[in-house]
């Protein structure tokens, strides 16, 4: 079909943009957040309805155009970018980002996927409630596409995942027809759970347009610890303690490697470094509180002597926003440092020792002095396992990618890990999704893409 046809045609829609008409935009939108994947989309389109959507999605599937559904584009595997060049349409959701309605009694949110986390963190707040989702990107990803990728982040020891926070969705069909899944309510028992089915499915199935979260709420204050170890020995003690004695009142427990200091004190993320000496690993703990019932801390010194290094407790609220500010950036830390192969994983937390040990032997053995970026959250055995490229490095660092990547994937079958705990397949976890799942699963899973989309045009060649 003409582009100018094209165009013409969603512009009666919505705003629609091209390439042709402005290349920068159009760049920005089509680059992933780590800049792995370079091609371009044809146009981005903007709707502002739900019925919008519908009609892009019913253009689409007469014209047999590919669509790419898209959020804050913060994803980590290019979920959301062009896999041909300038032949895919972009529909992001920025502009349906209408908070629709806060249920205090029946504890929900409904709101248009468009809308950015952090606004809905901000005005949830205001009324004494929380989100039950919270990562470092809040400040641009969309709730939609949390839900299309089924987002984890810090607080999901304590509230889930956005799955298991989801009361009901809008989505628009492959076929332009709108459906409505779930209900305002905690149970409901009622058949198939579909709407389980489009979280997580990268926006493969459906366009989510609109959704009804869980609510929690607010605690009346919190404090954080961050204990310093040099074995994992030490850590795991720390964590089965924290996590028998204080579950309910932990919100985050936080995996940290002494090289996230380096690189946020060389990056200018980080001032200096909270602990008065380096040590292998450390633990950073968020505990809140619902009444005046405040954790005696000196107890749990007392009970960890001879586990730890060091153990810090947050002197005043500023110190644990500034514990949680250095957190939050090491991603940001990492990407500025150089090339990064990254591994989004899940270990069984009595496997974790084994699995840094040999991958790290391993992967030493084909290319010494990669840096090590390890980091995650232990509360829910994830491990964001990331290899930045070494000084000094004579080949293009990508090029040892499969070979590391074989590494990996023998060991996630070995210790029976996941090989994406939260950030999902996308392109870039395509061939590690092979790899190590079932291919009876992945039969039944593209049958069900199939039966959803059989003209195949909600985000081709994602995932599968
Ligand atoms: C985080 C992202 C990488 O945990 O998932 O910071
Ligand atoms: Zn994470």
């Amino acid at each position: 079909m003409k582009i100018d046809l094209i165009k013409s045609k969603i512009n009666s829609i919505c705003k629609f943009i091209t390439y042709k008409e402005n290349k920068e935009l159009i760049k920005i939108y089509s680059a992933d957040w780590r800049k792995r994947f370079s091609n371009i989309c044809l146009g981005v389109a903007f709707p502002k309805s739900t019925s919008e959507v519908s009609k892009i999605v019913k253009f689409a599937s007469k014209n047999d155009l590919k669509l790419i559904p898209q959020g804050g584009n913060t994803g980590l595997v290019g979920g959301t970018s062009p896999t041909k060049n300038k032949s895919e349409i972009i529909i992001n959701l920025e502009k349906m980002d209408k908070l629709i309605n806060i249920d205090e009694n029946n504890k929900s949110i409904e709101l248009q996927s468009g809308v950015i986390v952090e606004k809905a963190v901000l005005e949830l707040e205001k009324k004494n409630f929380t989100f039950p989702l919270n990562m470092s990107s809040i400040g641009s990803s969309q709730v939609g596409g949390t839900i299309a990728t089924n987002a984890g982040g810090m607080n999901v020891i304590k509230y889930g995942s956005i799955r298991n926070n989801i009361l009901s969705l809008e989505v628009v069909l492959a076929n332009g027809e709108v459906l409505n899944l779930g209900s305002n309510l905690i149970k409901d028992n009622t058949g198939y759970n579909l709407k389980d089915l489009f979280c997580g499915s990268e926006g493969t199935l459906g366009i989510i347009t609109k959704a009804r979260i869980k609510i929690y709420p607010k605690p009346i204050d919190h404090s954080s610890i961050f204990i310093s170890m040099n074995s994992i020995k030490s850590l795991l003690i720390v964590f089965r303690y924290l996590n028998q004695n204080f579950l309910d009142k932990i919100e985050r427990i936080e995996f940290i490697s002494d090289l996230s200091f380096e690189l946020c004190l060389k990056h200018n993320l980080l001032d200096k470094r909270f602990f008065e000496k380096k040590s292998n690993y450390y633990l950073l703990v968020k505990f809140i509180y619902f009444e005046n019932s405040e954790i005696n801390f000196e107890k749990i010194y007392t009970n960890l002597k001879g586990n730890f290094e060091e153990f810090l407790i947050s002197q005043n609220e500023q110190q644990s926003i500034d514990f949680w500010k250095f957190r939050e950036s090491l991603t940001e830390a990492q990407k500025i440092d150089g090339k990064l192969i990254g591994f989004d994983l899940s270990i069984p937390i009595n496997q974790l020792e084994n699995f840094l040990l040999q991958s790290q032997y391993k992967i030493n053995e084909l290319l010494p002095q990669i840096k090590f970026h390890i980091f995650g959250h232990l509360g829910d055995s994830n491990i964001h396992f990331n290899l930045i490229e070494p000084e000094n490095i004579k080949k293009d660092f990508y090029s040892y990618e499969k070979k590391i990547k074989h590494i990996i994937n023998n060991l996630i079958i070995k210790f029976e890990g996941s090989v994406s705990a939260e950030h999902g397949i996308g392109i870039l976890k395509k061939d590690d999704f092979k790899k190590t799942k079932s291919l009876k699963e992945i039969k039944l899973m593209k049958n069900i893409k199939k039966l959803f989309d059989p003209k195949n045009i909600l985000n081709p060649n994602k995932i599968f």
